[in-house]
């Protein structure tokens, strides 16, 4: 019975290597029944269930739909991931959410899910303690070689009355903001802090201590239980009071071992390096899947399955009602099937 499996193994793997010219496919959807047509040589479909919750709940593989033949029994919210003419494992496939009005329409899937990482920071140009006048803050040149190797959502704290340009006329305003317990307001706002499993913080060292205005981010977004990541640039007293003024404004963060570095070693390549190092001994939360991800790592669990004869997951995944065409012309039930490997 392995040749068994092994044909059938060969026959879906020919039909992604030799479906490669196939017009594209087209559907209709009535009161439960989806069918494909011109799958003209044919194409494999799974289907992914979702309960109520939008959770995934089933993955079916049919692996014999073609020309309109072997319609699939379909509910509404089911996706079917399509995968008609191409000769890649890669889900470069149609996605075809079931409708309720008797049409099943492609959709554009995102390519992958949002990120869960948050990069946050503020940072002033302009003249500067030691590197003269620059375009962009010291803090900022670390944020993005933060970003050269981590994958996150940026929002920039820019304060809503910009600072000035000139470093003593800055030292007064911020001077002021301290004497008076200021809440400097800054522009825009984050949407979806709830999708981001870590956050980077980063600032410049004022006065021994957090800017002010990284108060007025923090009192108004709640990190709590979230990775916190800090990192910061200094005129030479390294972090001063913020590490410990950040845990009691995110008391309930996980904090992790930031990076703080002196400003006028921001711009060396040296620096990037060790950031980079730095960065390579952080486990930073992993993506959630994808449910494109998951219908393929589904698909991939039939396909070992097959090549395993694991009997207990082909049993989970094949569909009561497939049937199993051996080359020789014998027709199988699901059952007969395994009852055979
Ligand atoms: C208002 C103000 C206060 C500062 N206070 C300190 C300080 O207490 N300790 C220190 O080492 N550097 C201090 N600095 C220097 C900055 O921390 C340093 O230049 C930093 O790299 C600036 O970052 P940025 O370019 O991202 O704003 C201060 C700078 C300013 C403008």
């Amino acid at each position: 019975m392995k040749k068994l499996f092994i044909s059938l193994c060969l026959t879906i793997t020919a039909i992604f290597v030799f479906a490669a010219c196939c017009s594209a496919a087209s559907m209709s959807y009535d009161n439960g029944t989806l069918t494909i047509e011109n799958m003209s040589n044919g194409g494999l479909v799974v289907q992914a269930s979702y309960d109520e919750n939008g959770a995934l709940e089933s993955v079916k593989l049919h692996d014999d739909v073609r020309n309109g033949e072997n319609a699939i029994t379909a509910n509404e919210g089911d996706r079917l991931f399509l995968w008609d003419g191409v000769n890649s494992m890669k889900p470069e496939c149609t996605v075809i959410v079931v409708g309720s009005v008797n049409t099943a329409e492609p959709v554009t899937e995102p390519k992958s899910d949002t990120n869960n990482i948050l990069m946050v920071y503020f940072s002033r140009a302009g003249e500067n303690w030691q590197v003269g006048t620059i375009d962009k803050g010291n803090t900022a040149e670390i944020a993005d070689y933060i970003l050269e190797n981590a994958d996150a959502d940026v929002f920039e704290i820019k304060a809503t009355d910009p600072y000035p340009v000139s470093y003593n006329e800055t030292l007064t305003r911020v001077n002021r903001e301290r004497d008076n317990n200021e809440r400097p307001s800054f522009e825009g706002k984050i949407e979806n802090l709830d999708q981001y499993d870590a956050v980077f913080i980063g600032y410049p060292i004022w006065y021994g201590g957090l800017p002010m205005i990284m108060y007025t981010f923090l009192e108004e977004y709640d990190l709590s239980d979230k990775m916190i990541i800090p990192f910061s640039t200094h005129g030479g007293s390294g972090w001063g009071s913020t590490k410990s003024e950040l845990k009691t404004l995110i008391p309930n963060g996980k904090f992790v071992d930031g990076y703080s570095i002196a400003g006028t070693e921001a711009r060396k390549d040296t620096t990037k390096e060790a950031v980079k190092k730095w960065l390579e001994g952080i486990e930073l939360p992993k993506k959630a899947a994808s449910q494109e991800d998951m219908v393929l790592a589904a698909y991939n669990t039939i396909q070992q399955a097959m090549v395993d004869a694991d009997i207990p997951t082909l049993r989970r995944v094949i569909k009561d009602d497939k049937t199993f065409t051996h080359i020789s012309g014998m027709v199988q039930t699901k059952e007969e099937y395994l009852a055979d490997i």
